[in-house]
């Protein structure tokens, strides 16, 4: 077996620098892990103005690339809070523009996105196949989702290249872009065919990871397989089942350091297991902030999240009225599309001693919400992992969840047998349907109302160990066996 050493691993964002969902969650822990695993890691962003701002000192100039007669420079910091060694792309695409890395401030995507991501792509290919002024080539080039697809794509048509894996976290975002971007694009004609980019006459980032990388994985195993099938497989089915044998479901971790409710400097109240009573303090300290009626005798319901068709805003909203009559209170934050965020605004305004609608992205409150609130709402159409529900379990914050992908994988739902084998750590529902969801709010919040079984629960979804010790060793298996 060749020894693995060195990782170049590309995302479009990583906490703490830059952030919108999950991903950044992954790319801000694994390659950390990774490199503590003993792999010599880089983490490769682009140099977006938000990332540059928010660095603690001024990075180094490492190179000075040519990336097909666009010049693009890499800089050095180390991932704040770690000594991860982090390159960022340095190219006015990125560096001159301030905001959401994907879209402009009134949701619609940066018209030049394909440039700008194909630019990500060709600078991650070419450090691992050219010999540049970095003076270093990864052994396995890792890519995440759509932005980095092309990256696979183009290493492998290089004569020597280093393995490669490409990690799907989630498929509804394909990097879709029409024929005449592909052209203007100048990729090698080669890559316009079914088994290349090609996606029924556009072009698709994200087949360049899907049809070209050695290994391919997913962030659970429920996941892998929902994909090898329609609809999960969103039109990829028939390339993921054939793939099949190199496509591996690899449970994502948690940053227990940065989720630790014992810990968490969010907090205006800490606590652990032992002391769980002590999430009161946090809730009445919430009610306060957000101005909801100060009550002890009902649940808090929680939702964080993207607010999009995924996240299952279509079963919420119309049962709202009826879970606050449980009687429970609300509180969701997050952004999102308009209609989603107007219609929690209209609700909120009619129950607002009940009900807190926060259109906001916010850190601080996040983890507030996940101390404060008894229950987390997370029923989700799909959900390739899924953070929140495991940051929820470590806060001792029952989640009621959909049976799909690493939600199921993650949540033990609260029935007879698994009450008494203690094991239940949550509430999960079937059908995409509001009145299944209804049902699995209801007796989330009957059990909630019992205090010996809730504690129970409490417990046990407590104790569980979702840090990225065993996922990260997962990951390093995968490579060495790339590399054998
Ligand atoms: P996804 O990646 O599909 O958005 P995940 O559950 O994997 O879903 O991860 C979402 C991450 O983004 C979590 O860390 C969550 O706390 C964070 N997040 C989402 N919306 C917000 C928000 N409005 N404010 C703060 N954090 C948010
Ligand atoms: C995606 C998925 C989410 C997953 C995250 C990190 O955004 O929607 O389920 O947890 O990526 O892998």
């Amino acid at each position: 077996m060749s020894a693995v050493s060195r990782l170049l691993f590309v995302a479009s964002e990583a906490y703490p620098l830059i952030k919108t969902g999950g991903l950044a969650d992954v790319a801000g822990s694994l390659p950390e892990v990774l490199r503590q695993g003993g792999l010599d890691v880089r983490l490769l962003l682009p140099a977006y103005a938000d990332v540059l701002q928010r660095l603690e000192a001024a990075p180094e100039v490492l190179a000075e690339l040519d990336l097909a007669g666009q010049s693009a420079r890499i800089l050095e910091c180390r991932l704040p809070g770690t000594p991860l060694r982090t390159w960022l792309l340095e190219h006015p695409v990125f560096s001159e523009r301030v905001g959401n890395p994907y879209h402009d401030a009134d949701g619609a995507p940066w018209s030049d996105n394909a440039e700008r991501f194909l630019l990500l792509s060709r600078a991650a290919a070419h450090i691992s196949t050219c010999d540049t002024a970095l003076g270093w080539r990864p052994d396995i080039l890792h890519c995440n989702d759509w932005h980095s697809g092309p990256a696979i794509a183009l290493t492998h048509l290089a004569r020597q290249r280093p393995r490669t894996v490409f990690t799907i976290h989630n498929l509804a975002h394909m990097g879709i872009f029409d024929r005449q971007v592909f052209e203007r694009l100048e990729l090698p004609a080669q890559l316009w065919q079914e088994q290349g980019l090609e996606f029924y006459g556009q072009c698709s980032f994200i087949k360049g990871g899907l049809v070209f990388a050695d290994e391919i994985t997913t962030v659970s195993p429920t996941y892998a397989r929902e994909i090898c099938a329609s609809p999960g497989g969103m039109g990829l089915e028939g390339l993921l089942s054939q793939r099949r044998d190199h496509l591996l479901g690899i449970l994502n971790g948690i940053d227990s350091q940065t989720w630790n409710p014992a810990s968490d400097p969010h907090l205006v109240q800490t606590y652990d297991a032992d002391s769980v009573q002590r999430k009161a303090l946090s809730k009445s300290a919430l009610q306060q902030q957000l101005g909801l009626q100060p009550r002890e005798d009902c649940p808090l319901l929680g939702f964080v999240g993207r607010l999009v068709e995924q996240k299952g805003l279509e079963l919420v909203l119309p049962v709202i009225g009826q879970l606050l009559d449980g009687p429970a209170q609300i509180v969701v934050l997050g952004r999102g599309e308009p209609r989603y965020e107007a219609a929690l605004q209209a609700l909120a305004a009619q129950r607002p001693d009940a009900l807190s609608v926060l259109l906001a992205y916010d850190e601080t409150l996040a983890h507030r919400i996940e101390a404060a609130a008894d229950i987390f709402l997370m029923p989700s159409l799909f959900e390739p992992c899924g953070l929140n529900q495991l940051y929820s379990l470590r806060y001792g914050t029952l989640p009621v969840v959909r049976a799909v992908g690493g939600l199921v994988d993650t949540v033990v739902d609260a029935s007879e047998q698994t009450l008494a084998a203690g094991t239940a750590t949550g509430f999960v529902f079937a059908a995409p349907q509001a009145d299944d969801f209804l049902h699995a709010g209801r007796r989330a919040i009957a059990a909630w109302h019992d205090r010996p079984v809730w504690q129970a629960m409490q417990r046990t979804a407590m104790a569980e160990d979702f840090s990225w010790q065993r996922s990260a060793e997962r990951y390093l298996e995968l490579y060495r066996s790339a590399t054998d």
